[in-house]
């Protein structure tokens, strides 16, 4: 499977707001970080794992629809056979309960397997998978749902997504939706979709999308794109939350400056940037170790002084030009 066929064109970059601030001002001006500190506080996210004891346990979001998500999840593209066995069950060992898969990663049959070698229980675990471009339309994509599932060889997901927005939008929606009644599906929502794409799918349809998955990193941080998922009570999930490392993301002597200072990784301080902004994270890592080191965030806060100088990064463009 070549990435470049199996990923996104899209543009939130383009996107406008009608928010009088920004969000690199409102970080700048400390607000953002007493707004996120006060989220915290104030239980908007809360430890998904109930009985996990962990000091390192994983706080949830609450969807538009009342669904709980974790903030941090594992991204499984192009981990298949027994590599994605393997860092799927690790990653469940570990404690996450969010994976995220696709269709297109050709990789839902091991991921199953390392879910089921988890022996977590299924209700504790939060799947996602994407119809494909390939699946679309009504039909296809009541076929493409049920594929899905039968290569996972579970009997729901917690979120399915249009993974790319082409061919027939309004009947995979449709379909979508009732598979969502069915309580086949307890949420769904879309990727890669450009702002009028997303009008365009509210207003015509009676089921919100609850998410929105798209490439969000230091480098391309979307802040017009979330101000607007904000305003329409959808949940901004970011792909690729190290850029996959390009623009040598792991030796940026600027976030290498502030790991230091707290003591941490790049990696670290990057998914600790996403969950101070609300956004969920599924950073992908073939080895225990980072999939280890990745869910260990949740001891430190950036400053007003670092989310300002992590604003600065932000380059506004793609990182994935050969996507668009
Ligand atoms: N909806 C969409 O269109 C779309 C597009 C792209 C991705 N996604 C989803 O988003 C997930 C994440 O994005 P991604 O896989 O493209 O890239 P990513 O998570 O940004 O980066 C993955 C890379 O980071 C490295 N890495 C992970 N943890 C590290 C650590 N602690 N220290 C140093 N290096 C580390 C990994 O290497 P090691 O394996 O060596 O750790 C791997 O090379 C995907 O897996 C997929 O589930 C969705």
């Amino acid at each position: 499977m070549g990435r470049k066929s199996q990923e996104p064109p899209h543009n939130m970059n383009k996107e406008r707001t009608s928010n009088g601030m920004n969000r690199r001002h409102f970080l700048q001006t400390g607000a953002g970080f007493a707004a996120s500190t006060m989220f915290l506080s104030l239980g908007g996210i809360r430890s998904f794992a109930a009985t996990n004891a962990r000091e390192n346990s994983i706080p949830s979001v609450p969807l538009n629809n009342g669904l709980r998500m974790p903030l941090l999840g594992l991204g499984t593209m192009t981990l298949d056979g027994d590599v994605g066995v393997r860092c799927v069950a690790d990653a469940i060992a570990l404690g996450y309960r969010l994976i995220d898969t696709a269709m297109i990663y050709g990789n839902e049959v091991s991921v199953g397997a390392g879910i089921r070698q988890s022996g977590i229980k299924r209700e504790e675990l939060f799947i996602t998978s994407k119809l494909w471009k390939a699946d679309m339309g009504y039909e296809q994509a009541k076929k493409g749902f049920q594929t899905s599932l039968d290569k996972l060889k579970v009997d729901y997901l917690d979120l399915y997504l249009i993974h790319r927005p082409t061919g027939d939008v309004q009947g995979s929606w449709k379909a979508m939706e009732e598979i969502y009644h069915a309580g086949k599906i307890k949420a769904i929502g879309v990727s890669n979709f450009e702002p009028a794409q997303l009008d365009d799918l509210i207003a015509h349809n009676e089921v919100k999308p609850a998410v929105h998955q798209i490439e969000t990193h230091t480098f391309f941080q979307e802040d017009k794109a979330h101000d607007y998922l904000k305003q329409h009570g959808i949940q901004h999930e970011a792909w690729a939350p190290f850029a996959e490392g390009r623009n040598k993301l792991f030796t940026n002597a600027t976030l290498a400056a502030i790991a230091k200072k707290h003591n941490k990784t790049i990696a670290q301080v990057c998914l600790r940037w996403h969950f101070q902004r609300g956004i969920v994270a599924i950073p992908r890592s073939s080895q225990k170790a980072h999939i280890a080191e990745n869910l260990n965030i949740f001891d430190f806060n950036l400053d007003d002084s670092d989310l300002a100088t992590i604003a600065a990064l932000d380059l506004n463009t793609t990182q994935f030009p050969e996507w668009s």
